[in-house]
C-alpha cells in the first residue's frame, strides 16, 4: 500500500522560515518541503542551501523554493510567517497594517491549493494574523492555529531554568493569552521536577522573570535592531507541526479560536490544546483563579483591538 508523504508548505523564506525549515529537515518530520516567497530567487536560493544539509543531517526528503503556490498543492500543513517583522522600538501592532495585506494574500493562494492543510499562523501581530487567516480562508476552526505559547512558555521555562540552575527541560510551565505585554505566564501552574517555583523562588524573583517573559520578543529586538527573534519562533513551530503530522496528540499552548472556552468568544488566544492530524483537537480547559481571569481579560480588550484593526 502506497503511503501519503506528509507534505510542509512555509511561505515566507526570511529568517523565521528558514529556521522552520531548518528544523523540520534536522528532525525529520516530512517528506516533502516547500518554501515559498514573493521575493523571486530567494526561497530557491534558501531551499538549495537548505537541501544540501541533508547528507550531514540525515534528511531523505525533497525541499523545494518556489514563487508558485502550485507546487504547495496538497500541503498537510502550512507555516505562515510572510510579513514584516519588529525593528526596535515597534510593538507587534505597529506590524498589523502592512501583515494583514499580506497575509491575505498569502492565505488566498495557499488555502486554493491545499484544502485540507493545517495553517499555523506566525506572522505579527499572531492573534490578529491567526483571525485574519481564519476569515479568509474559510477554514475551520480547528484547522488554522496561531503560534505564541510554545514560543512564550519556553522562554518563561528557560529564564526559571537560568535562575536556578537546573536543566530547562525540567521546567514545566504554561503561558497563555495575546502574544504581547498583556500575555499571562501562569505562575501558580509553573513546577520544577515536579515542584512548584513558588516554593523555590521569591515573589519578588518570580515577579522578575514573569516581566522579562512578557519582554523577551523585545528584548532581543533591541540588540540585533534589525529584526527579530527567529530560531525559537522557527522551533515552536515545528513542534506544533511535528505533532499535528505524527498526530502525537501534544498538549501545547497555541492561539485557538475560542468559543466560550474559558468565557472567552469570538477571538484567537493563546490556550492549552491538544494538537493531532485534525490539528487542535481539543481546547484544555481548567478552572482559573480570579486574578488569572482578570489577567486574561486584558489580553481578550488588547486582542479585539486588534482584530478590530484588521477590518474583516
Ligand atoms: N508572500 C510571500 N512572502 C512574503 C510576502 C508575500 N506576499 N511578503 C513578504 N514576504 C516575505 C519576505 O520577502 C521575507 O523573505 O516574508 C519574509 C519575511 O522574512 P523576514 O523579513 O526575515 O522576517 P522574519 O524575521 O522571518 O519574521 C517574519 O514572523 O515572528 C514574525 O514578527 C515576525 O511578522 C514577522 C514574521
Amino acid at each position: 500500500m502506497e503511503t501519503k508523504s506528509r507534505k510542509l508548505t512555509i511561505i515566507g523564506a526570511g529568517a523565521v522560515g528558514c529556521a522552520a525549515a531548518q528544523w523540520a529537515i534536522s528532525r525529520n518530520i516530512c517528506e516533502e518541503i516547500v518554501l515559498v516567497d514573493v521575493v523571486e530567487g530567494l526561497a530557491v536560493g534558501k531551499a538549495l542551501d537548505l537541501s544540501q544539509s541533508a547528507p550531514l543531517c540525515g534528511f531523505s526528503g525533497n525541499i523545494i523554493g518556489t514563487s508558485d503556490y502550485a507546487l504547495t498543492k496538497d500541503s498537510d500543513v502550512i507555516i505562515v510567517t510572510a510579513g514584516l517583522a519588529r525593528k526596535p522600538g515597534m510593538s507587534r501592532d505597529d506590524l498589523l497594517e502592512k501583515n494583514v495585506q499580506i497575509v491575505k494574500d498569502v492565505t488566498q493562494k495557499a488555502a486554493q491549493n491545499s484544502p485540507n492543510a493545517c495553517f499555523i499562523v506566525i506572522t505579527n501581530p499572531i492573534d490578529a494574523m491567526v483571525y485574519t487567516v481564519f476569515k479568509v480562508s474559510g477554514f475551520p476552526k480547528n484547522k488554522v492555529v496561531g503560534m505564541a505559547g510554545v514560543l512564550d512558555s519556553a522562554r518563561y521555562r528557560t529564564f526559571i531554568a537560568k535562575e536556578l540552575g537546573v536543566a530547562p527541560k525540567d521546567v514545566s510551565a504554561l503561558v497563555m493569552g495575546i502574544h504581547g505585554d498583556f500575555m499571562l505566564p501562569l505562575v501558580r501552574l509553573a513546577t520544577v521536577g515536579g515542584i512548584p517555583i513558588t516554593e523555590l523562588l521569591s515573589k519578588e524573583k518570580i515577579d522578575a522573570i514573569v516581566k522579562r517573559t512578557q519582554q523577551a520578543g523585545a528584548e532581543i529586538v533591541g540588540h540585533l535592531k534589525t529584526g527579530s527573534a527567529f530560531v525559537t519562533p522557527g522551533l515552536s513551530a515545528i513542534e506544533m507541526a511535528q505533532s499535528i503530522l505524527n498526530d502525537e496528540k501534544r498538549i501545547l499552548p497555541c492561539a485557538a479560536y475560542l468559543e466560550g472556552e474559558f468565557g472567552i468568544s469570538g477571538v484567537f488566544l493563546g490556550v492549552p490544546v491538544v494538537l493531532g492530524k485534525n490539528g487542535v483537537e481539543k481546547i484544555v480547559e481548567f478552572e482559573l483563579t480570579s486574578e488569572e481571569k482578570e489577567l486574561l481579560s486584558r489580553s481578550v480588550e488588547a486582542v479585539k483591538k486588534q482584530v478590530e484593526a484588521t477590518g474583516l
